[in-house]
């Protein structure tokens, strides 16, 4: 009996102790959004920054010593077709892992439509929100959420693009910002806004509503070094394509301790996310995006192996150069069904005489004679009669664009592949 009183005094004591510890636990909230779509780099250059994968890793890094409040800006996609909303929906699976907090709705989910933004809720437990609709319609927002002394709202500076696709009606920028600041006054903790809405509005709101903590608002740029404020507001963006993470501390409902954190290589891929990941890249294999994509008509292509019969010196060159393994390269990281990669890493996928499969249309695969000559049966047949025109540098720019080859220059890229 002693014993096991003492032993519960222990437990008491301990257990007392670890509910001490954990109170006097820090806040984090990290900041993330404007995805449109990039859940993952392509790694076609390295080093490459951003990914949701190593989000993942940074929020659980933080967690370890802190509670961590994950705000999303929301635009988990960047346009409306198929492959948009599955990357939507590993978007939302990996936020949910990390408990997000909240996810703004903006224009670009909304389009994808009412089923995709049902998904977002049912991957992140209801977190969608926005105090810029009213009125019921088929998928349920919350207006606000209220975590760890904070209410945050999701608001937009388009409403009506907004209502028009979730069905509802729209609630002025004001109104909107307005409830927030309302609800968390009830609840006495800081009001947060997740602005779709750019800097100069996140200003004129600041200066209109000077109790908000907090105002995240979108940008094109990169995120600032120092956090701006107006009054006692904080504005902050993420920039786009989840390339950064915000980190601010809360602590006795003060916010500081701001920091920009590039997402890049010393954040490994976070295992669970990198699960998602690749199921995802299964479903788009499983549902053949890459035979469905959209083609132009065009004129039919001889294919790399006709050219070698009378071209022996190109072509062993052209072997030795990486366009003729490209498809390899997205064999070895398993992305050789994505249509995304895809595209570059061949010949014509959006042709309909182009790129089919490696057993269809052989001479296609990879970065063949094709993708910088142009159609060249005609010239195959009547090598004299039909000439092919001078290569431009306009062709190799439609793939080495700054985000697949940032380091591409004309003089030291043209000089490595003309076969002399
Ligand atoms: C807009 C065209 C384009 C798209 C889209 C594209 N790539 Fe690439 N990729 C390139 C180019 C160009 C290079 C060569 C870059 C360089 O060396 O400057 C490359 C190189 C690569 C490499 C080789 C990197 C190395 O270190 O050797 C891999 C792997 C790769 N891409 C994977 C992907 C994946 C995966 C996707 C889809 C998620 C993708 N690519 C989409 C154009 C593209
Ligand atoms: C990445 C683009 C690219 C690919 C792929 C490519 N070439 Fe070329 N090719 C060039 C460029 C650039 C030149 C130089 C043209 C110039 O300076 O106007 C060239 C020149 C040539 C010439 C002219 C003669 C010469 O030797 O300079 C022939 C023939 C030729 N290529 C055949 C081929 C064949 C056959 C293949 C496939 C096995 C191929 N090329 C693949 C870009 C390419
Ligand atoms: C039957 C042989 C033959 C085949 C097949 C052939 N070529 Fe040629 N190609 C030639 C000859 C011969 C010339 C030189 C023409 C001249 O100098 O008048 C030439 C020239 C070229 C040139 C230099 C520009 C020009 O038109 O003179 C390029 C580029 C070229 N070929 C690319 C290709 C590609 C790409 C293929 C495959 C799709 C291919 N050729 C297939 C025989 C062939
Ligand atoms: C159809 C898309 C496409 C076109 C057109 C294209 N490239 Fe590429 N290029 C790629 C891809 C994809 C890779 C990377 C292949 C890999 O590593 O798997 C690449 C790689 C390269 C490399 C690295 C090659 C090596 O062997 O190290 C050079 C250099 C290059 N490209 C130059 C050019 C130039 C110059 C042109 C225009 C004359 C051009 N490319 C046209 C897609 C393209």
């Amino acid at each position: 009996m002693k014993l096991a009183l003492g032993l519960f005094g222990l437990f008491g004591a301990l257990s007392a102790l670890i509910g001490s510890l954990q109170v006097h636990r820090a806040t984090t909230i990290v900041i993330s959004g404007d995805y449109l779509g990039h859940v993952q780099p392509c790694g076609c250059t390295s080093p490459q920054r951003g990914g949701l994968l190593r989000l993942a890793t940074l929020v659980h890094r933080l967690e370890a010593t802190s509670d961590v409040v994950l705000l999303s800006t929301g635009a988990l996609s960047g346009d409306i077709k198929r492959q948009d909303a599955l990357k939507l929906e590993t978007t939302a699976q990996i936020l949910g892992a990390l408990k997000v907090a909240a996810v703004n709705l903006t224009p670009e989910d909304a389009k994808l439509g009412l089923g995709a933004l049902q998904s977002i809720q049912n991957q992140t437990g209801g977190k969608l929100l926005t105090s810029s609709v009213q009125g019921n319609g088929p998928v349920t927002f919350a207006q606000t959420e209220t975590t760890d002394g904070l209410t945050i709202g999701g608001v937009s500076t388009q409403p009506d693009l907004l209502a028009r696709n979730v069905l509802r009606q729209a609630n002025s920028v004001e109104a909107a910002t307005e409830f927030l600041v309302t609800s968390a006054k009830e609840s006495e903790s800081s009001p947060v806004l997740l602005l779709d809405g750019p800097k100069e509005r996140a200003e004129a709101i600041a200066k209109q509503f000077p109790k908000l903590a907090l105002i995240v608002y979108r940008s094109a740029s990169d995120p600032e070094t120092d956090a701006e404020t107006v009054g006692s507001t904080l504005l902050v963006t993420p920039g786009q394509e989840g390339k950064f993470a915000l980190t601010i501390t809360l602590e006795d409902g003060k916010l500081g301790n701001y920091s920009a954190v590039p997402l890049d290589p010393e954040f490994p891929n976070d295992a669970q996310a990198s699960r998602y990941f690749r199921a995802y890249l299964s479903e788009v294999d499983r549902e053949g995006l890459l035979d469905k994509a959209v083609r132009q008509a065009s004129k039919a292509f001889a294919g790399s192996q006709s050219c070698a019969k009378c071209h022996a010196a190109d072509t062993k060159i052209w072997q030795h150069s990486k366009h003729s393994v490209a498809l390899q390269s997205l064999e070895k990281v398993g992305e050789a069904r994505d249509p995304e990669c895809v595209k570059c890493h061949v010949t014509g996928l959006n042709l309909n005489t182009g790129f089919r499969s490696i057993k269809a249309t052989p001479g296609l695969a990879n970065v063949s004679c094709e993708s910088c000559h142009g159609n060249a049966v005609l010239h195959s047949l009547q090598p004299k009669k039909v000439k092919l025109p001078k290569v431009q540098l306009k062709m190799c720019t439609n793939c080495h664009t700054a985000d697949q080859s940032p380091k591409f220059n004309p003089l030291t890229y043209w000089a490595k592949i003309q076969h002399k």
